[in-house]
């Protein structure tokens, strides 16, 4: 069996009287892109806030090839290897589209990069993925919600090195635009050096670049499978039933 490149076990994590997660067990393989299902509130952004450095667990360890790690920071867990798209982006409204694609990253990869390169790479980038932003000289707080997501992606995508994760990158998006990005993912995925973690809501698009889903429930994973073994009805159901245990129980957690 390969090792695994990320392991979290038996994590839990309360904000006071919120338990968001609790004895949470979850894998990636190298290369692997895990999707990651659920309601809203369930977690899913805790868990991933966790496995950045960004929040530090309560209780349970996280593993890099099989190795713990006590992730100190954001910055510390970037330079194991793991970058983030946050569901809440992160962009800066003020600054220009190519100032927030190498925000954080001027500095570590390019360091002798001058304006006039980081606006032509950006320019670049955001063609190569199909993303048409006219002007990267524009602040981002005069884009749109999928614009500005695939700002946020496209960045994370070009200084990903070995796990990206990724909360919600489709949010804003139309059709079109979620379909550029999940292109993105895809070629990613293509190369083979990058794991993934990939919270998307729309099942179909779950089932078409994922390798393996789970599922988590109330701060609980209860549903791990390949995607080649599942179906598109059998997520459909397990969510159903979550509802009508909802609506049978109200304000049971
Ligand atoms: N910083 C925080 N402070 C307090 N409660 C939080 C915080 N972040 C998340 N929560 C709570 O934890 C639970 C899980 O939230 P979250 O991880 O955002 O869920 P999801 O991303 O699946 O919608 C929710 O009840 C939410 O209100
Ligand atoms: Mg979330």
């Amino acid at each position: 069996m390969t090792e695994d490149i990320l392991r979290a076990e038996n994590v839990g994590k309360r904000f006071g009287p919120v338990t968001a997660l609790r004895d949470v067990t979850l894998r990636l393989g190298p290369g692997e892109v895990l999707g990651l299902i659920g309601d809203n509130g369930a977690g899913k952004s805790t868990l991933i806030k966790t496995l950045c450095g960004f929040h530090r667990p309560d209780s349970g360890r996280i593993l890099i090839d099989g190795e713990e790690v006590h992730l100190r920071s954001v910055g510390h867990a970037r330079s194991l290897g793991i970058d983030t798209v946050y569901q809440d982006l992160a962009l800066v409204d003020q600054l220009s589209v190519y100032h927030n694609m190498f925000l954080n990253r001027e500095v570590v990869r390019w360091p002798f990069l001058r304006n006039r390169a980081m606006r032509r790479l950006a320019r670049q980038h955001l063609e190569e993925i199909g993303v048409n932003i006219p002007d990267v000289t524009v602040e981002v707080a005069r884009l749109s919600g999928g614009q500005r997501q695939a700002i946020a992606v496209a960045r994370s995508v070009y200084s990903a090195r070995r796990i990206l994760l990724l909360d919600e990158p489709l949010a804003a998006m139309g059709a079109k635009e979620g379909a550029q990005i999940l292109n993105l993912i895809a070629d990613l995925k293509a190369r083979g050096d990058i794991a993934m973690i990939l919270i998307v809501h729309n099942y179909a698009q779950v089932l078409d670049v994922c390798d393996r889903v789970n599922l988590l429930q109330h701060g609980t994973i209860t549903f791990d499978k390949p995607t080649a073994e599942t179906s598109l009805d059998e997520l459909t159901d397990l969510v159903v039933a979550e509802y009508r245990r909802g609506r049978l129980n109200p304000g049971v957690r």
